[in-house]
């Protein structure tokens, strides 16, 4: 395995499933009375976030701390960026403290792999979301929670065999969308991209799924609803006519909520605008939304990925 994560397609299904499996170990270390192990102690990880987030940026500093790393933050807003530091050398100035990974969020597709290719070897360089990109770690816990739900594990041989998974809404921008497709096909599962066709990227017919315009068609076929983030700050032009026909033809609202099977799993990687991907009371209310436990997941997964890429050699206890 490389020693960075940049994309998914990188890891092939041995990859992913390998992952998978060391997260059903890190879970276990996860539900411990002292939920941390000394894995990475003497390791440095840099966390370079340029773009906002809430819970990749806090499940990554949660992660490394449970593996005994040191977490060097990086304020973008405080930092020499403000006096016209390029990234580049920016990158290279961390690089020179002497860290052992660059964990990188940009809104510029590629980025990550650009700093990766820089670098060479050392350190390690994890995406952790690039613009409309790729998003690994969103792939690997959203698979991982679906491994958790149906099997109760991901165990050596994660698989979604059997499951028929609908990704709705704004595909176009999505990095989740992209990075969710390559792990569900990957594990076995048939994906269904369920958009617009304002909101289905130029390349769709390339990718491995059924394609459809028609969520009211396609909802009782399937076993996850995966929903997405309407992402506006992506958005150059208006590519939806208002929200209210949005809602009306793509929304999960409570009318499309209570026609689903009770064993029909709901998804979202977060942020949700509630009241238009999710209805509130379908949120709060509904049985098997797994929102909240796909958050949670992000943790051990993440431990997974820190370990497997700095701890060559380390026992996790
Ligand atoms: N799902 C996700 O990437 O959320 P954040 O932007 O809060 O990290």
């Amino acid at each position: 395995m490389s020693k960075h994560l940049i994309n998914l397609e990188d890891l092939e299904r041995e990859g992913i499933q390998e992952l998978l499996h060391l997260t059903d170990r890190f879970v276990e270390v996860t539900q411990r009375p002292i939920p941390k192990v000394p894995a990475l102690r003497g390791r440095t990880i840099a966390m370079l976030f340029f773009e906002d987030s809430t819970r990749t940026r806090m499940s990554f500093d949660l992660a490394a701390k449970r593996l005994s790393a040191d977490v060097l933050e990086f304020p973008t807003h405080t930092s020499s960026l403000s006096k016209g530091e390029s990234i580049r050398d920016t990158v290279e100035t961390i690089h020179s403290l002497g860290v052992d990974a660059l964990i990188i969020r940009h809104n510029l597709n590629g980025l990550p792999k650009e700093i990766a290719d820089g670098v060479g070897e050392a350190p390690s360089v994890i995406n952790a979301g690039d613009g409309s990109n790729s998003h690994p770690t969103q792939g690997l816990l959203d698979a991982y929670t679906l491994c958790e739900h149906f099997h109760g594990s991901a165990g050596p041989q994660a698989s979604l065999s059997g499951i028929h998974i609908g990704i709705i809404g704004d595909v176009r921008h999505s990095r989740v969308a992209r990075s969710d497709v390559y792990a569900y096909n990957a594990l076995g599962a048939t994906v269904t991209i369920v958009a617009p066709k304002s909101l289905q990227p130029s390349d769709l017919t390339d990718w491995p799924v059924q394609i459809s315009e028609d969520l009211d068609a396609v909802l009782p076929t399937l076993d996850v609803v995966g929903l997405l983030r309407i992402q506006n700050e992506r958005m150059e032009e208006a590519l939806v006519d208002s929200i209210e026909e949005y809602v009306e033809s793509y929304g999960m609202t409570e009318a499309r909520a209570a026609v689903l099977r009770d064993e029909v799993v709901i998804t979202h990687p977060g942020p949700v605008n509630r009241g238009v991907e999710l209805a509130e009371t379908v949120l709060e209310n509904r049985k098997n939304v797994l929102i909240k436990q796909q958050v949670k997941n992000g943790v051990p997964v993440r431990m997974a990925v820190l370990f497997r890429l700095l701890g060559s050699g380390v026992e996790i206890d």
